[in-house]
């Protein structure tokens, strides 16, 4: 057994070895590095590993041995004792803090359900990665190549998007391909466009980026193209379900913004973060499909499986891959060969579509709960796609003080007023179903529509109260 601590022995030192060797053990008990029951190498592991002498190895040990520090135990080895250190751990962080929110019901939007046991076909692709040794080096900068081809087929047969490996690079999700995307093309001080409300974390990626962020306003049907100006290079959109009202940008919309873009010569990001899920209603059409010169596509693996995978991949022009991979290349930040390799046996094996179409299943008939539940209050919106439900409250409603309310109750919710920038609107709150198991997801709900019941004296009305009409 090697070492863990990193021992340097300094032979123009003054002091003997053993010596040198004895205080750096003891500075490791003391901070902690080197806990009680730790076992240490063995004498002659230790010499070899510092190319000293064993007698040096052993004379530092006698000495930790009869200062209290170590013991032996026959047969067994070396340990560190149970030794009070002579000052506090200095190096130990805290113990971790209980997570406030752990025991509360969730609403808040954006988390699949995730059941209590593993999938076989979860479990399958493990086994499968497990079972191979790594690759020998560094990996492609994009992803590997297998995976690359067997997204491209993927997004081809769902999204509709005529693409080869080429066009694609794996990420770590969408928020990791935006910072990239951003990182590379585009320079500090530029406009973007960005949906208001909107995503937050796109909106918190700009300004790292010192990009100057355009509030373009949304409507029932999602971005309002014709408030796009033309001295804009770039836009982020949500065309599949606008985040957070859902609304799902109509055909004509998505042609006249791909005009914009290639009249303007603007980069369209399309962020596609739960296109998976739509409920009677047609698929439309990825702006990618329309234009792979002018979008660059975002999908993810966070609403389908889990957003914990950290996985999800770009889809662009090949000039565009090229110059992202080039950068990924020198930065050394791509997801990891298990992670990948995972995904293509999932891939392969068809456990990602059937887990797409287990959660269509599961979904709609909580959505259809969840919107009759919550139509007395405001109005639904939103309940076509996705993972979440946007309800629109009366003007009088604070919808802030009704998710403080809902979380004194047990519920975790999101005020619709945290999306929004400088666009107004009415108050709302933002509404997931997909988390909590069905049970959990109606005693939320029955916990939610009591708080509502409080703030909501003209239930169903769009109206002022009798003391606003005042
Ligand atoms: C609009 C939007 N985009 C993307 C994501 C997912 O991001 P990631 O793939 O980085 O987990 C979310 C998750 O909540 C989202 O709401």
């Amino acid at each position: 057994m090697e070492s863990s601590l990193p021992l340097i022995l300094d032979r123009a030192a003054g002091l003997p070895l053993h010596l040198q060797l004895a205080e750096q053990f003891r500075a490791a008990i003391r901070d902690g590095r080197l806990q009680a029951g730790h076992r240490l190498p063995s004498t002659r592991d230790l010499a070899k590993d510092l190319s000293v002498s064993r007698s040096v190895a052993q004379a530092a040990y006698d000495q930790l041995h009869a200062e209290g520090w170590i013991e032996g135990r026959p047969g067994a080895g070396t340990f560190v004792t149970d030794v009070v250190p002579l000052q506090p751990a200095v190096r130990r962080s805290p113990a971790p803090r209980p997570d406030p929110t752990a025991d509360l019901l969730t609403l808040r939007p954006g988390i699949p359900y995730i059941g209590p046991t593993p999938d076989p076909g979860w479990r399958r692709a493990w086994r499968e990665v497990s079972a191979q040794s790594p690759p020998r080096g560094y990996d492609d900068a994009a992803g590997l190549p297998v995976l690359r081809e067997a997204l491209a087929e993927h997004v081809g047969r769902v999204r509709g998007i005529a693409c080869g490996p080429e066009n694609l690079l794996i990420t770590n999700g969408t928020v990791h391909g935006l910072r990239l995307l951003l990182a590379v093309a585009m320079q500090p001080g530029e406009r973007i466009a960005i949906e208001d409300p909107g995503y937050l974390n796109a909106v918190v990626a700009a300004r790292d980026h010192w990009l100057e962020i355009v509030d373009v306003p949304v409507d029932e049907d999602g971005l309002r193209v014709g408030a796009l100006t033309d001295d804009v290079p770039a836009a982020y959109v949500t065309p599949s379900h606008q985040y957070p009202l859902g609304g799902r940008l109509p055909v004509a919309r998505r042609n006249e913004l791909i005009r914009w873009a290639r009249r303007t010569g603007a980069m369209l990001i399309e962020d596609d973060y739960d296109s998976e899920f739509r409920y009677d209603v047609a698929p439309l059409p990825a702006l990618a499909q329309l234009d792979l010169d002018r979008v660059v596509h975002l999908g993810t693996l966070s609403k389908t499986l889990s957003p914990s995978l950290r996985l999800g991949w770009l889809v662009a022009s090949d000039t565009m891959i090229d110059r992202l991979a080039t950068f990924r290349a020198e930065s050394g930040d791509w997801p990891g060969w298990p992670m990948q390799a995972a995904l293509l046996a999932m891939l392969r094996d068809g456990y990602l579509d059937q887990a797409v179409r287990r959660g269509r299943r599961l979904y709609a008939d909580r959505r259809i709960h969840t919107c009759s539940v919550l139509a007395p209050y405001g109005q639904v919106i939103g309940q076509d796609a996705g993972l979440h439900i946007t309800l629109l409250l009366p003007e009088y409603v604070d919808d802030r003080q009704v998710t403080a309310d809902a979380l004194a109750a047990g519920v975790v919710i999101a005020p619709l007023s945290e999306y929004r920038r400088s666009t107004p609107g009415p108050p709302g709150l933002v509404i997931g179903y997909a988390t909590p198991s069905t049970e959990d997801l109606h005693t939320a709900l029955g916990l939610l529509t009591e708080v509502l019941d409080r703030h909501s004296p003209l239930r169903g009305s769009t109206e002022a109260t009798p003391a606003q009409r005042k």
